[in-house]
């Protein structure tokens, strides 16, 4: 079963079990990550997900849709190059160990 980790603000992390085909979105709200809120369920229309993935997970997650990107732009404070909204990131067997950033308001 992969893992998804969450950095908090203060530095501190938590490892929770993750399903394969999950969003890492559905993670963090299953297992009371607080600071990712998923308002909308995961329909790519709030961007109160948000997350910055680690530069070691950048690559393999990738970027943001066209329509991720637009919510971005929008929605999102401090938007950054490894800005994503976390209901668009799937977990897999070869994300085991995704490590994301949670910004400091949504
Ligand atoms: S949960 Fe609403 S955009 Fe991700």
């Amino acid at each position: 079963m992969p893992k998804v980790v969450f950095i908090t603000l203060d530095g501190g992390q938590r490892v929770v079990d993750a399903n394969v085909g999950e969003s890492v979105m559905a993670v963090a709200v299953r297992n009371g990550i607080p600071g990712i809120i998923g308002e909308c369920g995961g329909n790519c229309s709030c961007a109160t997900c948000h997350v910055y993935v680690a530069d070691d997970y950048a690559a393999e997650v990738g970027g943001a849709g066209d329509m991720e990107d637009d919510l971005l732009d929008l929605g999102v404070a401090d938007r950054r190059e490894t800005s994503r909204l976390s209901c668009q990131i799937q977990v897999t067997d070869d994300r085991d160990g995704l490590t994301v950033h949670i910004p400091e308001e949504q």
